[in-house]
Order: structure tokens, then C-alpha cells, then sequence
């Protein structure tokens, strides 16, 4: 598995590092809200137990499983929920958890149910990591770990065709192991 992966990125020590920032940033924030963590699986998953593990609130974690890629590494465009049911957020601070932030079409996609489905107080967004391309304000996240050029990365939670996610690094996969 090592062997495919051309480039890390981001160590584990280095994410970890970050991680202990974004929650300092998280728990300033949320010191006085009820604040109710909602994470998008299976991408966010590492993020999501390194993170809130250094937040030390008495926040509700749900968890939304939806997909838009559908094995390549190119985003389908369109946003599939796999459950019916949204997380009960009636008059909660959110915040959505994701792993990357790539065209936004995702994290739009789960505001704009969250907020027309059920009545969050607020409604904001971090990931991990942010690729550097044109995005429209509405899909912007509000806290961000690790700026990214626009190559396909996997590895702590991200996958190539459900590969990856348990490397513990962030890198770039060799060419020639994608298709
Ligand atoms: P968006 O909806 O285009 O912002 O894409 C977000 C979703 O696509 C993320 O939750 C990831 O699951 C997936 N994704 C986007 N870029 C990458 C990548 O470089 N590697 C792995 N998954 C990615
Ligand atoms: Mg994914």
C-alpha cells in the first residue's frame, strides 16, 4: 500500500499538530453553545476521532453518510444520501465535519438539507484539508487544516475507490495506480 503512494504531504505528527489548533479554534467558539458535530462518513472518520478528541465540550456527534464519487477521482456531481432521516438540530449549533473540500457541491448539499429539513441556529463547516480551485462563496468552509494543490490525495480517511482510508499520512497517489 506505501508503495503506491508517490508523495506524502502530511505526516501524522503534523496533522495531529494542526488538529490540536483547530480545536483550540472550535472550543473558543463553541464555549457556550450547543454545539452538535455532524461528520460525513467514511471520509471523516480519522479527522473526526483525532479531532473531537481534543474538544473538550459536551457536544452530540452525529454522523450523515453520503456519496458523490462513484470509484474514480472524479466527483459524480450529484449528492446521494444514504439515510432518510436527518439528525435531530432543532435550535443546535452545527458543524459539519468533512474530509476535503473539493468542488463543495458535498458540504452545500448537506447545509442546504440541514437547514431546509430541520431549525440549526447555525450552520458551519471544517475539513481537513482544501484544494486550491475556484469555488463559490456559499461553498466555502469555515475552518480549514491543510491547504492543498488540485492533485487526488489519499490516506487518514480518504480513499481511492475505498482504498487508503487507514493510511495514517496524507499523500499523493502514483499515476499509474489510478485507473
Ligand atoms: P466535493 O463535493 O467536490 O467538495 O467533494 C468532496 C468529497 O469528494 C469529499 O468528501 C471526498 O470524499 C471526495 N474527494 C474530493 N477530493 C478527493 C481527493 O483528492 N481524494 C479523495 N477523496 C476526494
Ligand atoms: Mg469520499
Amino acid at each position: 500500500m506505501r508503495d503506491d503512494i508517490e508523495t506524502i504531504l502530511f505526516h501524522e505528527q503534523t496533522i495531529l499538530r494542526r488538529l490540536d489548533e483547530l480545536a483550540a479554534e472550535i472550543t473558543n467558539e463553541y464555549a457556550d453553545k450547543e454545539l452538535t458535530v455532524v461528520a460525513v462518513l467514511n471520509g471523516s472518520l480519522m479527522f473526526m476521532a483525532d479531532l473531537l478528541r481534543r474538544v473538550p465540550l459536551p457536544l452530540r456527534l452525529d454522523c450523515l453518510s453520503v456519496s458523490s464519487y462513484h470509484g474514480g477521482t472524479e466527483s459524480s456531481g450529484v449528492v446521494t444520501f444514504d439515510q432518510l432521516r436527518m439528525p435531530d438540530i432543532n435550535g443546535r449549533h452545527v458543524l459539519i465535519l468533512d474530509d476535503i473540500l473539493d468542488s463543495g457541491r458535498t458540504l452545500h448539499a448537506i447545509s442546504s438539507k440541514l437547514r431546509a429539513e430541520t431549525e440549526p441556529k447555525s450552520v458551519r463547516s471544517c475539513v481537513l484539508l482544501r484544494k486550491m480551485i475556484a469555488r463559490t462563496t456559499e461553498t466555502e468552509a469555515d475552518y480549514v487544516g491543510f491547504d492543498i494543490g488540485n492533485e487526488f490525495v489519499v490516506g487518514y480517511g480518504l480513499d481511492y475507490d475505498e482504498r487508503y482510508r487507514n493510511l495514517p499520512f496524507v499523500g499523493v497517489l502514483k499515476p499509474d495506480r489510478i485507473g
